[in-house]
Protein backbone atom coordinates (compact mmCIF):
# COMPACT_ATOMS: atom_id res chain seq x y z
CA UNK A 1 0.00 0.00 0.00
CA UNK A 2 2.87 2.60 1.07
CA UNK A 3 4.48 1.62 -2.88
CA UNK A 4 0.89 2.39 -4.24
CA UNK A 5 0.74 5.47 -2.59
CA UNK A 6 4.41 6.79 -3.97
CA UNK A 7 3.81 5.50 -7.81
CA UNK A 8 0.07 7.43 -6.96
CA UNK A 9 2.08 10.77 -6.20
CA UNK A 10 4.31 10.00 -9.38
CA UNK A 11 1.34 9.22 -11.41
CA UNK A 12 -0.06 12.75 -10.19
CA UNK A 13 2.57 15.00 -10.76
CA UNK A 14 1.58 16.62 -13.90
CA UNK A 15 -2.00 17.98 -12.18
CA UNK A 16 -4.50 15.49 -13.30
CA UNK A 17 -7.45 17.27 -13.99
CA UNK A 18 -10.03 14.33 -14.31
CA UNK A 19 -9.45 13.34 -10.93
CA UNK A 20 -9.16 15.16 -7.16
CA UNK A 21 -8.96 13.01 -5.09
CA UNK A 22 -7.27 9.34 -6.66
CA UNK A 23 -8.08 7.08 -3.82
CA UNK A 24 -8.36 4.33 -6.35
CA UNK A 25 -7.03 2.28 -9.33
CA UNK A 26 -7.86 0.61 -12.33
CA UNK A 27 -5.65 -2.51 -12.09
CA UNK A 28 -6.56 -3.65 -15.75
CA UNK A 29 -5.48 -0.34 -16.83
CA UNK A 30 -2.83 0.47 -14.56
CA UNK A 31 -4.12 4.11 -13.81
CA UNK A 32 -5.24 5.75 -10.46
CA UNK A 33 -8.73 7.54 -10.12
CA UNK A 34 -11.11 9.22 -8.36
CA UNK A 35 -14.61 7.48 -6.72
CA UNK A 36 -16.56 9.82 -9.60
CA UNK A 37 -14.55 8.27 -12.21
CA UNK A 38 -14.47 4.67 -10.20
CA UNK A 39 -18.01 4.10 -11.07
CA UNK A 40 -17.57 4.94 -14.32
CA UNK A 41 -14.96 1.90 -14.63
CA UNK A 42 -17.09 -0.30 -12.97
CA UNK A 43 -19.13 -0.22 -16.10
CA UNK A 44 -16.86 -1.34 -18.49
CA UNK A 45 -16.16 -4.62 -17.04
CA UNK A 46 -14.35 -5.35 -20.61
CA UNK A 47 -11.04 -2.34 -20.54
CA UNK A 48 -11.32 -1.63 -17.02
CA UNK A 49 -10.92 -3.22 -13.30
CA UNK A 50 -11.24 -1.54 -10.20
CA UNK A 51 -9.80 -1.57 -6.51
CA UNK A 52 -9.45 1.01 -3.46
CA UNK A 53 -5.53 1.56 -2.84
CA UNK A 54 -6.46 1.82 0.85
CA UNK A 55 -9.60 -0.99 1.12
CA UNK A 56 -8.56 -3.55 -0.88
CA UNK A 57 -6.10 -6.02 -0.98
CA UNK A 58 -2.89 -5.68 -3.63
CA UNK A 59 -1.07 -8.73 -5.16
CA UNK A 60 2.49 -8.21 -5.73
CA UNK A 61 1.98 -8.40 -9.14
CA UNK A 62 -0.21 -6.14 -9.19
CA UNK A 63 1.93 -3.91 -7.99
CA UNK A 64 4.00 -4.43 -10.11
CA UNK A 65 1.77 -4.07 -13.03
CA UNK A 66 0.94 -0.15 -11.55
CA UNK A 67 4.33 0.39 -11.49
CA UNK A 68 5.11 -0.20 -15.01
CA UNK A 69 2.21 1.64 -16.17
CA UNK A 70 0.22 4.52 -14.26
CA UNK A 71 -1.47 7.74 -15.42
CA UNK A 72 1.41 8.90 -17.40
CA UNK A 73 2.03 5.50 -19.02
CA UNK A 74 -1.96 5.93 -20.09
CA UNK A 75 -2.04 9.18 -20.96
CA UNK A 76 0.84 9.16 -23.16
CA UNK A 77 -0.63 6.27 -25.06
CA UNK A 78 -4.79 6.70 -24.51
CA UNK A 79 -4.79 10.46 -25.35
CA UNK A 80 -1.85 10.07 -28.05
CA UNK A 81 -4.28 11.45 -30.81
CA UNK A 82 -6.69 14.10 -29.23
CA UNK A 83 -8.67 16.27 -31.42
CA UNK A 84 -7.67 19.75 -30.92
CA UNK A 85 -10.41 21.77 -29.20
CA UNK A 86 -11.72 18.24 -27.86
CA UNK A 87 -13.06 19.20 -24.72
CA UNK A 88 -11.32 17.34 -21.66
CA UNK A 89 -13.56 17.20 -18.81
CA UNK A 90 -11.78 18.57 -15.05
CA UNK A 91 -13.13 17.01 -11.43
CA UNK A 92 -15.96 19.32 -11.28
CA UNK A 93 -17.37 18.39 -14.63
CA UNK A 94 -20.67 16.42 -14.29
CA UNK A 95 -20.62 12.49 -14.54
CA UNK A 96 -22.52 12.38 -17.89
CA UNK A 97 -19.27 13.96 -19.47
CA UNK A 98 -16.40 12.26 -17.84
CA UNK A 99 -18.33 8.85 -19.04
CA UNK A 100 -17.98 10.18 -22.53
CA UNK A 101 -14.59 10.97 -22.23
CA UNK A 102 -13.64 7.43 -20.24
CA UNK A 103 -15.31 5.70 -22.65
CA UNK A 104 -14.14 7.09 -25.76
CA UNK A 105 -10.60 6.96 -24.10
CA UNK A 106 -10.52 3.53 -22.84
CA UNK A 107 -13.84 1.52 -24.16
CA UNK A 108 -13.53 3.00 -28.20
CA UNK A 109 -9.86 3.97 -27.65
CA UNK A 110 -10.09 6.74 -30.36
CA UNK A 111 -7.11 8.70 -29.15
CA UNK A 112 -5.05 6.02 -29.52
CA UNK A 113 -2.22 6.47 -31.90
CA UNK A 114 -2.05 2.96 -33.57
CA UNK A 115 -6.54 2.06 -33.30
CA UNK A 116 -8.88 2.12 -35.82
CA UNK A 117 -9.57 5.91 -35.18
CA UNK A 118 -6.77 6.29 -37.81
CA UNK A 119 -8.24 4.42 -40.12
CA UNK A 120 -11.19 6.10 -39.79
CA UNK A 121 -10.65 9.71 -39.83
CA UNK A 122 -11.91 12.01 -37.25
CA UNK A 123 -14.95 13.65 -38.44
CA UNK A 124 -16.12 16.49 -37.75
CA UNK A 125 -19.42 17.01 -35.35
CA UNK A 126 -22.66 16.17 -36.76
CA UNK A 127 -24.25 16.48 -33.73
CA UNK A 128 -24.74 13.09 -30.83
CA UNK A 129 -21.47 12.33 -29.67
CA UNK A 130 -20.07 15.88 -30.72
CA UNK A 131 -16.45 16.22 -29.93
CA UNK A 132 -15.80 19.76 -30.27
CA UNK A 133 -19.01 21.24 -28.18
CA UNK A 134 -18.91 20.34 -24.48
CA UNK A 135 -22.12 18.46 -23.93
CA UNK A 136 -23.96 20.45 -21.28
CA UNK A 137 -24.83 18.86 -18.10
CA UNK A 138 -28.44 20.33 -17.67
C1 LIG B 1 -16.93 14.24 -8.36
O1 LIG B 1 -17.75 14.91 -9.28
C2 LIG B 1 -18.34 16.11 -8.81
C3 LIG B 1 -19.19 16.69 -9.91
O2 LIG B 1 -19.77 15.73 -10.70
C4 LIG B 1 -17.24 17.09 -8.39
O3 LIG B 1 -17.82 18.24 -7.85
C5 LIG B 1 -16.31 16.45 -7.39
O4 LIG B 1 -15.24 17.32 -7.11
C6 LIG B 1 -15.76 15.14 -7.96
N1 LIG B 1 -14.92 14.48 -7.00
C7 LIG B 1 -13.65 14.17 -7.29
C8 LIG B 1 -12.91 13.47 -6.19
O5 LIG B 1 -13.12 14.40 -8.35
ZN1 LIG C 1 -11.89 10.93 -11.55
Amino acid sequence: IVLLHALLYIALLPSFNLCLDPEWASYKLGIFICLNCSGIHRNLPEVSRVKSIHLDFWENDLVEFMKTHGNLWAKAKYEAKVPPFYYIPHSKDCLVLKEQWIRAKYEREEFVATSTAIKHPWLPCLGVGCRTVKVQCR
